[in-house]
């Protein structure tokens, strides 16, 4: 048999290597516990379950959904944007249901560019941020993401003949791996630079609503002119504890919407109607049930950011995101703190790279794993690692 280039064109995904990893070590008798994968340990909310079971009880929702989304979830989510952004978007051609917020990402990119244009994508990211354009036949130009840029990409050094074929720019605040939240004034950046090149700007914005001490992230789309440029895609995965019943959307500029309401309709046919009603509950009888979990996401950085400065690290505790974005002591890189943390601790973090290059120097750590495992984890690492500090 004879297969596409496309798939040996992207490194294999991340988290299929992790979970064969552990699979490997469990068998082998090992007590492991992974903090490699941000997946939420906690279940939904009640209502949202409720919500559809009563929703798939109604023969009316057995039949192909339409990729526009109902009139219901499209005027939740426009309810939900002006209650927690501030953010006028209309539910009739601003927005649209999308699998997920990883089918979105990847999917956009198919919509966005053709062979030979440039997508820019944060180093590290979100691995569809490349893999999305490579299938579509794209290059992709890193943007590193670094300390000393508090983690923004630096959109006047991308060198004018890239930004010139870029036709998509991806950016993803609060952000997975960093944790860092967006800078003042980077997205007023991020839309001029989309109106000088003439580029697509999309914001995942999988990580809005799991935010600690007080600061509440804001949406892309409130930024002047973002409508112009661009999209927003929203998923329910991590603050309503729901990756397994991929629910999101894509918001914003009514042509990306409606471009990317044709592209899918060659390649689904739309959420499941009473997905979308369980939707609709999430977004308002649970409205509140991401600070809920933020507070659990909260007590747990504290816990592991003790028990990493015992170890000497300069760890400093994020204020959005489940996860931790550790710089490895000295004398090590990311590949071998990792499996220093694996041997002595029995605990599996992400290493940086397999995030991107810019990822070298650093590993992630994901607190998704119950309040009694990451005390567990915590423990093994306090009790077990012992390293120098760097400068
Ligand atoms: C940055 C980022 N974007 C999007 C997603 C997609 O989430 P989902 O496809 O579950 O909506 C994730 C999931 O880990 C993520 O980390």
């Amino acid at each position: 048999m004879r297969f596409a280039h496309r798939l040996d064109q992207v490194p294999p995904y991340l988290f299929a290597e992790i979970e064969r990893r552990i699979e490997r070590m469990r068998a082998d008798g090992l007590d492991v516990i992974s903090l490699g994968i941000g997946d939420p340990d906690l279940p939904t909310p009640p209502a949202v379950v409720a919500a559809l079971q009563r929703a798939a009880g109604r023969p009316e929702t057995h039949r192909y959904p339409s990729n526009h989304g109902l009139a219901d979830f499209r005027g939740a989510v426009a309810e939900f944007y002006v209650g927690r952004f501030e953010v006028d978007i209309d539910p009739v051609s601003e927005v649209i249901p999308v699998l997920g917020g990883k089918e979105a990402v990847a999917h956009v990119a198919l919509a966005c560019l053709d062979p030979g244009d440039i997508a820019l994508a944060p180093d590290p990211g979100y691995p569809p941020y490349t893999s999305g354009p490579v299938f579509a036949g794209a290059d992709v130009h890193y943007l590193p993401l670094q300390k000393d840029n508090a983690f923004m990409p630096d959109l006047d050094a991308i060198p004018p003949g890239t930004a010139a074929r870029a036709n998509l720019l991806y950016f993803n605040y609060p952000n997975n791996p960093t944790g860092a939240v967006v800078a003042d004034g980077f997205f007023e950046r991020a839309v001029a630079f989309a109106r000088k090149h003439d580029t697509v700007a999309i914001h995942d914005s999988a990580y809005t609503e799991i935010a600690f001490d007080g600061y509440r992230p804001p949406s892309f789309l409130a930024t002047p002119g973002a409508t112009e440029v661009g999209a927003e895609i929203f998923s329910l995965s991590k603050g309503w504890n729901m990756t397994g019943w991929r629910i999101g959307w894509i918001a914003g500029n009514a042509e990306v919407v409606e471009r990317y309401r044709r592209l899918k309709t060659n390649l689904d046919s739309g959420m499941f109607d009473a997905l979308q009603l369980a939707a609709v509950a999430a977004l308002t009888e649970a409205r509140d049930f991401p600070r809920e979990m933020s507070e659990v996401y909260r007590r747990r950085r504290d816990l592991m950011i003790d028990a990493l400065r015992t170890i000497g690290l300069d760890a400093q505790p994020p204020l959005a995101t489940p996860y931790l974005w550790i710089r490895v002591p000295e004398g090590h890189d990311s590949a071998s703190f990792t499996e220093l943390v694996l041997e002595q601790a029995a605990v599996i973090v992400s290493p940086g790279p397999s995030f991107g290059p810019s990822g070298e120097g650093y590993v992630r750590i994901s607190l998704t794993v119950p309040d009694e495992r990451l005390e567990e984890a915590a423990g093994r690492i306090a009790s077990s690692l012992r390293v120098e500090s760097r400068a």
